[in-house]
Protein backbone atom coordinates (compact mmCIF):
# COMPACT_ATOMS: atom_id res chain seq x y z
CA UNK A 1 0.00 0.00 0.00
CA UNK A 2 1.40 3.26 -0.89
CA UNK A 3 1.76 5.99 1.81
CA UNK A 4 3.18 8.53 -0.17
CA UNK A 5 2.05 12.24 0.61
CA UNK A 6 0.22 11.54 3.55
CA UNK A 7 -0.16 15.28 3.64
CA UNK A 8 -2.73 15.00 0.97
CA UNK A 9 -4.27 12.46 2.87
CA UNK A 10 -4.93 15.29 5.60
CA UNK A 11 -6.83 17.82 3.27
CA UNK A 12 -10.03 17.18 4.11
CA UNK A 13 -9.87 17.93 7.39
CA UNK A 14 -9.03 21.47 7.02
CA UNK A 15 -11.89 23.94 6.61
CA UNK A 16 -10.36 26.13 3.65
CA UNK A 17 -10.57 25.44 0.35
CA UNK A 18 -11.34 28.86 -0.94
CA UNK A 19 -8.42 29.75 0.93
CA UNK A 20 -6.57 26.95 -0.53
CA UNK A 21 -4.40 26.38 2.90
CA UNK A 22 -3.20 22.74 1.89
CA UNK A 23 0.15 23.81 1.28
CA UNK A 24 2.75 22.04 3.89
CA UNK A 25 4.03 25.95 4.80
CA UNK A 26 0.71 27.05 6.28
CA UNK A 27 0.38 26.41 9.54
CA UNK A 28 -3.56 26.12 10.05
CA UNK A 29 -4.73 26.83 13.40
CA UNK A 30 -8.31 26.03 12.57
CA UNK A 31 -8.40 21.93 12.72
CA UNK A 32 -10.75 20.28 14.87
CA UNK A 33 -9.46 16.84 15.16
CA UNK A 34 -6.08 15.19 17.15
CA UNK A 35 -3.42 15.57 15.65
CA UNK A 36 -1.00 12.64 13.94
CA UNK A 37 1.05 12.47 17.10
CA UNK A 38 -1.90 12.01 19.54
CA UNK A 39 -3.23 9.28 17.07
CA UNK A 40 0.40 7.36 16.67
CA UNK A 41 -0.33 4.55 19.88
CA UNK A 42 -3.66 4.02 18.10
CA UNK A 43 -2.13 1.37 16.17
CA UNK A 44 -0.89 -0.59 19.08
CA UNK A 45 -4.04 -0.38 20.83
CA UNK A 46 -6.17 -1.38 18.29
CA UNK A 47 -3.87 -4.11 17.19
CA UNK A 48 -4.15 -5.91 21.33
CA UNK A 49 -8.07 -5.17 21.35
CA UNK A 50 -8.46 -6.43 18.05
CA UNK A 51 -6.83 -9.55 19.16
CA UNK A 52 -8.03 -10.05 22.14
CA UNK A 53 -11.92 -9.77 20.84
CA UNK A 54 -11.44 -12.20 17.89
CA UNK A 55 -9.77 -14.39 20.30
CA UNK A 56 -12.64 -14.76 22.07
CA UNK A 57 -14.97 -15.02 19.26
CA UNK A 58 -12.91 -18.10 18.01
CA UNK A 59 -12.75 -19.83 21.25
CA UNK A 60 -16.22 -19.20 21.88
CA UNK A 61 -17.22 -19.91 18.59
CA UNK A 62 -19.79 -16.94 18.71
CA UNK A 63 -19.48 -14.69 15.09
CA UNK A 64 -21.24 -12.40 17.02
CA UNK A 65 -19.51 -9.61 15.50
CA UNK A 66 -19.92 -10.26 12.64
CA UNK A 67 -23.59 -10.70 12.92
CA UNK A 68 -26.00 -8.14 12.47
CA UNK A 69 -25.81 -6.47 16.22
CA UNK A 70 -28.40 -5.56 18.72
CA UNK A 71 -30.14 -1.99 17.89
CA UNK A 72 -28.63 -0.25 21.12
CA UNK A 73 -25.03 -2.11 20.50
CA UNK A 74 -23.40 -4.61 22.01
CA UNK A 75 -24.08 -4.68 25.61
CA UNK A 76 -19.98 -4.69 26.42
CA UNK A 77 -19.55 -1.50 24.75
CA UNK A 78 -22.48 -0.10 26.48
CA UNK A 79 -21.79 -1.19 29.94
CA UNK A 80 -17.55 0.15 29.17
CA UNK A 81 -19.27 3.46 28.37
CA UNK A 82 -21.77 3.67 31.07
CA UNK A 83 -18.38 2.58 33.56
CA UNK A 84 -16.50 4.54 32.36
CA UNK A 85 -18.30 7.97 32.31
CA UNK A 86 -20.10 6.71 35.37
CA UNK A 87 -16.63 7.38 36.76
CA UNK A 88 -16.12 10.66 35.87
CA UNK A 89 -19.14 12.10 36.45
CA UNK A 90 -19.41 11.08 39.80
CA UNK A 91 -23.19 11.98 40.94
CA UNK A 92 -24.78 11.71 37.60
CA UNK A 93 -24.29 8.48 36.29
CA UNK A 94 -24.51 6.99 32.89
CA UNK A 95 -26.64 4.03 32.22
CA UNK A 96 -26.14 1.72 29.83
CA UNK A 97 -29.52 0.80 29.32
CA UNK A 98 -30.29 4.30 28.24
CA UNK A 99 -27.60 4.10 25.55
CA UNK A 100 -27.77 3.50 21.84
CA UNK A 101 -24.54 2.80 20.11
CA UNK A 102 -23.59 5.02 16.77
CA UNK A 103 -20.87 6.04 14.51
CA UNK A 104 -20.56 9.42 16.17
CA UNK A 105 -22.29 12.41 17.14
CA UNK A 106 -22.56 13.63 13.30
CA UNK A 107 -24.11 10.83 12.83
CA UNK A 108 -26.10 11.05 16.40
CA UNK A 109 -27.33 14.18 15.21
CA UNK A 110 -28.84 13.03 11.90
CA UNK A 111 -30.55 10.18 13.40
CA UNK A 112 -32.38 12.05 15.55
CA UNK A 113 -33.42 15.07 13.00
CA UNK A 114 -34.57 12.16 10.80
CA UNK A 115 -36.68 10.24 13.06
CA UNK A 116 -37.80 12.47 15.97
CA UNK A 117 -38.57 16.07 14.60
CA UNK A 118 -42.12 16.89 12.27
CA UNK A 119 -40.09 17.65 9.24
CA UNK A 120 -41.73 20.95 9.11
CA UNK A 121 -40.26 21.79 12.75
CA UNK A 122 -38.52 24.04 14.12
CA UNK A 123 -34.60 23.87 14.78
CA UNK A 124 -33.33 26.38 17.59
CA UNK A 125 -29.19 27.09 17.34
CA UNK A 126 -26.73 29.25 18.86
CA UNK A 127 -26.23 31.97 17.14
CA UNK A 128 -22.94 30.93 16.53
CA UNK A 129 -22.71 26.77 16.73
CA UNK A 130 -20.38 24.29 15.49
CA UNK A 131 -20.45 24.49 11.42
CA UNK A 132 -20.95 21.17 10.42
CA UNK A 133 -24.05 20.58 12.59
CA UNK A 134 -25.65 23.98 10.82
CA UNK A 135 -24.60 22.31 7.32
CA UNK A 136 -26.13 19.29 8.41
CA UNK A 137 -29.36 21.20 9.80
CA UNK A 138 -29.62 23.20 6.74
CA UNK A 139 -29.68 19.62 4.57
CA UNK A 140 -33.52 19.33 6.08
CA UNK A 141 -34.86 22.13 3.76
CA UNK A 142 -38.25 22.46 5.08
CA UNK A 143 -37.06 23.09 8.94
CA UNK A 144 -36.99 26.35 10.09
CA UNK A 145 -33.96 27.24 11.35
CA UNK A 146 -33.78 30.64 14.62
CA UNK A 147 -30.65 31.19 15.59
CA UNK A 148 -30.50 32.54 19.58
CA UNK A 149 -28.42 34.86 21.45
CA UNK A 150 -25.26 33.45 23.45
CA UNK A 151 -24.52 35.58 26.67
CA UNK A 152 -21.34 34.42 28.57
CA UNK A 153 -23.07 31.82 30.64
CA UNK A 154 -24.75 30.61 27.89
CA UNK A 155 -27.79 30.47 25.27
CA UNK A 156 -30.24 33.44 26.29
CA UNK A 157 -32.93 31.49 27.57
CA UNK A 158 -35.55 34.66 27.58
CA UNK A 159 -35.07 34.98 24.12
CA UNK A 160 -35.57 31.28 23.78
CA UNK A 161 -38.87 31.12 25.82
CA UNK A 162 -40.37 34.20 23.71
CA UNK A 163 -39.68 31.96 20.23
CA UNK A 164 -40.52 29.14 21.11
CA UNK A 165 -44.05 30.88 22.99
CA UNK A 166 -44.79 32.42 19.49
CA UNK A 167 -43.67 29.69 16.76
CA UNK A 168 -44.85 26.34 18.90
CA UNK A 169 -47.54 24.04 17.21
CA UNK A 170 -49.02 20.32 17.76
CA UNK A 171 -47.00 18.30 15.59
CA UNK A 172 -49.02 15.90 13.81
CA UNK A 173 -46.71 13.05 12.37
CA UNK A 174 -43.39 13.36 14.80
CA UNK A 175 -42.91 13.04 18.98
CA UNK A 176 -41.53 16.90 18.91
CA UNK A 177 -42.66 19.89 17.32
CA UNK A 178 -39.07 21.39 17.60
CA UNK A 179 -35.41 20.81 18.84
CA UNK A 180 -32.78 23.42 20.08
CA UNK A 181 -29.30 21.83 19.16
CA UNK A 182 -26.72 23.07 21.18
CA UNK A 183 -23.06 22.35 22.70
CA UNK A 184 -23.75 23.55 26.22
CA UNK A 185 -19.84 22.22 27.83
CA UNK A 186 -16.94 23.65 26.02
CA UNK A 187 -19.01 24.89 23.28
CA UNK A 188 -17.75 24.69 20.17
CA UNK A 189 -16.79 27.64 18.43
CA UNK A 190 -17.18 29.74 21.94
CA UNK A 191 -15.43 27.38 24.31
CA UNK A 192 -17.96 28.23 27.20
CA UNK A 193 -19.80 26.38 29.46
CA UNK A 194 -23.49 26.79 30.22
CA UNK A 195 -24.30 27.81 33.73
CA UNK A 196 -26.32 25.76 36.39
CA UNK A 197 -28.76 28.21 36.20
CA UNK A 198 -29.10 28.14 32.21
CA UNK A 199 -29.13 24.23 32.39
CA UNK A 200 -31.95 24.17 34.66
CA UNK A 201 -34.00 26.97 32.93
CA UNK A 202 -33.48 24.50 29.61
CA UNK A 203 -34.41 21.16 30.88
CA UNK A 204 -37.76 23.13 32.98
CA UNK A 205 -38.21 24.90 29.08
CA UNK A 206 -38.17 21.71 27.59
CA UNK A 207 -40.27 20.10 29.74
CA UNK A 208 -42.75 22.99 29.52
CA UNK A 209 -43.17 23.30 26.02
CA UNK A 210 -42.44 19.75 24.74
CA UNK A 211 -39.19 20.63 22.69
CA UNK A 212 -36.29 18.51 22.64
CA UNK A 213 -32.58 19.64 23.20
CA UNK A 214 -29.89 17.56 21.67
CA UNK A 215 -26.79 17.98 23.24
CA UNK A 216 -23.58 17.44 21.33
CA UNK A 217 -21.33 16.15 24.54
CA UNK A 218 -18.45 15.67 22.88
CA UNK A 219 -15.74 17.46 24.70
CA UNK A 220 -17.48 16.85 28.07
CA UNK A 221 -14.64 15.26 30.37
CA UNK A 222 -11.60 17.36 28.18
CA UNK A 223 -11.91 19.42 31.81
CA UNK A 224 -8.12 21.10 32.40
CA UNK A 225 -8.63 22.58 36.03
CA UNK A 226 -9.14 20.58 39.02
CA UNK A 227 -12.89 20.57 39.23
CA UNK A 228 -14.73 17.42 38.01
CA UNK A 229 -16.62 17.49 34.55
CA UNK A 230 -19.62 19.55 34.92
CA UNK A 231 -23.02 18.02 34.67
CA UNK A 232 -24.15 17.08 31.41
CA UNK A 233 -27.97 18.82 30.79
CA UNK A 234 -29.04 14.95 30.57
CA UNK A 235 -28.75 14.66 34.29
CA UNK A 236 -30.70 17.55 35.15
CA UNK A 237 -33.76 16.00 33.65
CA UNK A 238 -35.67 14.01 36.09
CA UNK A 239 -38.13 12.21 34.03
CA UNK A 240 -39.40 14.61 31.67
CA UNK A 241 -37.52 13.06 28.86
CA UNK A 242 -36.81 15.68 27.03
CA UNK A 243 -32.83 15.57 26.57
CA UNK A 244 -30.41 13.88 24.64
CA UNK A 245 -26.73 13.31 25.16
CA UNK A 246 -24.91 12.78 21.89
CA UNK A 247 -21.37 11.68 22.84
CA UNK A 248 -18.50 10.71 20.76
CA UNK A 249 -15.17 8.59 20.82
CA UNK A 250 -13.70 10.92 17.87
CA UNK A 251 -11.94 13.51 19.94
CA UNK A 252 -10.96 11.25 23.10
CA UNK A 253 -10.16 7.99 21.39
CA UNK A 254 -9.88 8.67 17.27
CA UNK A 255 -12.08 10.47 14.89
CA UNK A 256 -11.58 7.35 12.36
CA UNK A 257 -12.68 4.77 15.20
CA UNK A 258 -16.49 5.87 14.28
CA UNK A 259 -17.95 5.23 17.38
CA UNK A 260 -20.43 7.09 19.47
CA UNK A 261 -23.38 7.12 21.29
CA UNK A 262 -26.70 8.54 22.37
CA UNK A 263 -27.97 8.68 26.04
CA UNK A 264 -31.90 8.96 25.72
CA UNK A 265 -34.77 9.35 27.80
CA UNK A 266 -36.85 5.61 28.25
CA UNK A 267 -40.10 7.59 26.42
CA UNK A 268 -37.46 8.45 23.15
CA UNK A 269 -35.28 4.83 22.93
CA UNK A 270 -38.17 2.61 21.48
CA UNK A 271 -38.93 5.34 19.00
CA UNK A 272 -35.41 5.14 17.73
CA UNK A 273 -34.84 1.98 17.85
CA UNK A 274 -37.98 0.90 15.48
CA UNK A 275 -36.83 3.30 12.71
CA UNK A 276 -36.14 1.24 9.43
CA UNK A 277 -32.66 3.34 9.78
CA UNK A 278 -31.10 1.18 12.73
CA UNK A 279 -33.68 -2.13 12.55
CA UNK A 280 -32.70 -2.77 8.84
CA UNK A 281 -28.75 -2.77 9.56
CA UNK A 282 -28.63 -3.40 13.40
CA UNK A 283 -26.22 -1.88 15.33
CA UNK A 284 -24.31 0.96 13.36
CA UNK A 285 -21.18 -0.70 13.64
CA UNK A 286 -21.38 -3.65 15.23
CA UNK A 287 -17.46 -4.85 14.72
CA UNK A 288 -15.70 -1.45 15.98
CA UNK A 289 -18.15 -1.22 19.01
CA UNK A 290 -17.12 -4.99 20.21
CA UNK A 291 -13.51 -3.99 19.55
CA UNK A 292 -13.56 -1.13 21.67
CA UNK A 293 -15.50 -2.81 24.37
CA UNK A 294 -12.05 -4.64 24.45
CA UNK A 295 -10.08 -1.49 24.42
CA UNK A 296 -11.70 -0.82 27.64
CA UNK A 297 -11.49 -3.93 28.99
CA UNK A 298 -7.67 -4.11 28.68
CA UNK A 299 -7.53 -0.54 30.21
CA UNK A 300 -5.72 0.28 27.12
CA UNK A 301 -8.53 2.91 26.19
CA UNK A 302 -8.56 4.31 29.63
CA UNK A 303 -4.98 5.43 29.60
CA UNK A 304 -4.57 6.29 26.00
CA UNK A 305 -7.66 8.97 26.78
CA UNK A 306 -5.79 10.13 29.79
CA UNK A 307 -2.99 10.74 27.26
CA UNK A 308 -4.97 12.74 25.10
CA UNK A 309 -5.94 15.03 27.87
CA UNK A 310 -3.19 15.91 29.23
CA UNK A 311 -1.53 16.81 25.75
CA UNK A 312 -5.18 18.84 24.99
CA UNK A 313 -4.67 20.74 28.74
CA UNK A 314 -1.13 21.66 28.07
CA UNK A 315 -1.11 22.90 24.38
CA UNK A 316 -4.44 24.96 25.50
CA UNK A 317 -2.82 26.36 28.61
CA UNK A 318 0.63 27.55 26.50
CA UNK A 319 -1.55 29.06 23.57
CA UNK A 320 -3.65 30.78 26.07
CA UNK A 321 -0.47 32.12 28.02
CA UNK A 322 1.04 33.66 24.79
CA UNK A 323 -2.40 35.16 23.91
CA UNK A 324 -2.63 36.60 27.42
CA UNK A 325 0.54 38.47 26.64
CA UNK A 326 0.58 39.30 23.14
CA UNK A 327 -3.42 39.91 22.16
CA UNK A 328 -4.33 43.88 21.83
CA UNK A 329 -6.44 44.58 24.79
CA UNK A 330 -9.06 46.16 22.47
CA UNK A 331 -9.58 42.18 21.47
CA UNK A 332 -11.65 40.20 23.90
CA UNK A 333 -11.33 36.31 24.38
CA UNK A 334 -11.87 34.14 27.22
CA UNK A 335 -9.48 31.33 28.36
CA UNK A 336 -11.56 28.38 28.10
CA UNK A 337 -11.27 25.63 30.94
CA UNK A 338 -11.40 22.62 28.78
CA UNK A 339 -12.05 21.51 25.10
CA UNK A 340 -10.51 22.62 22.19
CA UNK A 341 -11.51 26.24 20.81
CA UNK A 342 -10.70 29.73 21.76
CA UNK A 343 -12.61 31.89 20.44
CA UNK A 344 -11.46 36.13 19.79
CA UNK A 345 -13.44 38.80 19.23
CA UNK A 346 -11.80 41.65 17.41
CA UNK A 347 -12.85 45.44 17.57
CA UNK A 348 -16.32 46.02 15.95
CA UNK A 349 -14.85 47.68 13.04
CA UNK A 350 -12.30 44.99 12.03
CA UNK A 351 -13.17 41.83 9.61
CA UNK A 352 -11.44 38.82 10.28
CA UNK A 353 -11.88 37.44 6.73
CA UNK A 354 -9.45 40.38 6.14
CA UNK A 355 -7.57 39.67 8.94
CA UNK A 356 -6.88 36.00 7.57
CA UNK A 357 -5.97 36.93 4.08
CA UNK A 358 -3.24 39.53 6.18
CA UNK A 359 -2.26 36.00 8.64
CA UNK A 360 -1.92 33.72 5.13
CA UNK A 361 0.17 36.46 3.04
CA UNK A 362 2.64 37.58 6.08
CA UNK A 363 2.61 34.61 8.50
CA UNK A 364 1.22 31.73 6.51
CA UNK A 365 -1.25 31.43 9.31
CA UNK A 366 -4.95 30.03 8.89
CA UNK A 367 -7.39 30.08 11.32
CA UNK A 368 -11.52 29.57 10.97
CA UNK A 369 -13.15 32.82 10.77
CA UNK A 370 -16.49 33.41 13.12
CA UNK A 371 -18.73 33.72 10.44
CA UNK A 372 -18.05 29.82 9.29
CA UNK A 373 -20.16 29.16 12.43
CA UNK A 374 -23.38 31.62 12.33
CA UNK A 375 -26.32 31.13 10.49
CA UNK A 376 -26.77 34.82 9.89
CA UNK A 377 -22.73 35.33 8.56
CA UNK A 378 -22.81 39.23 9.65
CA UNK A 379 -23.39 38.60 13.14
CA UNK A 380 -19.75 36.90 14.07
CA UNK A 381 -18.08 38.77 11.04
CA UNK A 382 -15.39 40.38 13.91
CA UNK A 383 -14.89 36.82 15.39
CA UNK A 384 -12.56 34.03 15.02
CA UNK A 385 -11.71 30.60 16.15
CA UNK A 386 -8.20 29.02 16.74
CA UNK A 387 -8.01 25.02 17.87
CA UNK A 388 -5.52 23.88 20.39
CA UNK A 389 -6.17 20.09 19.06
CA UNK A 390 -3.77 19.37 16.14
CA UNK A 391 -0.47 20.67 16.55
CA UNK A 392 1.92 19.89 18.59
CA UNK A 393 2.47 22.69 21.94
CA UNK A 394 5.29 24.49 20.35
CA UNK A 395 3.69 24.39 17.14
CA UNK A 396 0.57 26.44 18.59
CA UNK A 397 3.27 29.03 20.75
CA UNK A 398 4.62 30.24 17.59
CA UNK A 399 1.61 30.08 15.26
CA UNK A 400 0.22 32.29 18.35
CA UNK A 401 2.94 34.68 18.58
CA UNK A 402 2.86 35.17 14.85
CA UNK A 403 -0.85 35.68 14.70
CA UNK A 404 -0.17 38.32 17.37
CA UNK A 405 1.64 39.49 15.01
CA UNK A 406 -0.27 40.13 11.92
CA UNK A 407 -3.68 41.13 14.80
CA UNK A 408 -1.31 44.32 16.22
CA UNK A 409 -0.30 45.34 12.73
CA UNK A 410 -4.01 44.85 11.20
CA UNK A 411 -5.45 46.44 13.86
CA UNK A 412 -2.93 49.66 13.96
CA UNK A 413 -3.38 49.85 10.08
CA UNK A 414 -7.05 49.48 10.09
CA UNK A 415 -8.22 52.49 12.59
C1 LIG B 1 -19.57 19.97 18.60
C2 LIG B 1 -19.14 18.86 17.73
N1 LIG B 1 -19.96 17.84 17.50
C3 LIG B 1 -19.61 16.80 16.72
C4 LIG B 1 -18.37 16.75 16.12
C5 LIG B 1 -18.04 15.57 15.26
O1 LIG B 1 -18.22 14.42 16.02
P1 LIG B 1 -18.09 12.96 15.42
O2 LIG B 1 -16.73 12.85 14.82
O3 LIG B 1 -18.31 12.06 16.56
O4 LIG B 1 -19.14 12.80 14.37
C6 LIG B 1 -17.48 17.81 16.31
C7 LIG B 1 -16.17 17.81 15.64
O5 LIG B 1 -15.56 18.86 15.44
C8 LIG B 1 -17.87 18.87 17.15
O6 LIG B 1 -17.07 19.92 17.38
Amino acid sequence: MSMANTERNLKHLFDGTEWNVYDDSVLNLGVGAPGPDLLENCCDIFDKATSHRLKYEKEKNLSYLFQYGATSGPVETRNAIATYFSSLYVDNPVKSEDLIITTGATQGLHFVLSTLIDFNGIIFIDEVTYMIALDTIKQFTTLTVIPIKLNKDGVDVKQLEQVVQEKRFQSKTKTFWAMYYTIPIYHNPTGIVFSEAICQTLVDLAKKYDFLILCDDVYNILNYTSKLPSKRLFSYDKGAGNIISNGSFAKIIGPGVRVGWLELPPRLKPILEKSGYINSGGCFNNYTAGILASLFEMKLAQTHIEKMKCAYKERMLHTCKVLELNLPSSCEWTQPQGGYFIWITLPSYADANKLLKLCLQDEHIFFLVGSRFAYNPAIANNCLRLSISFHSKEKLVEGAKRFCTVLKYFLKEGK
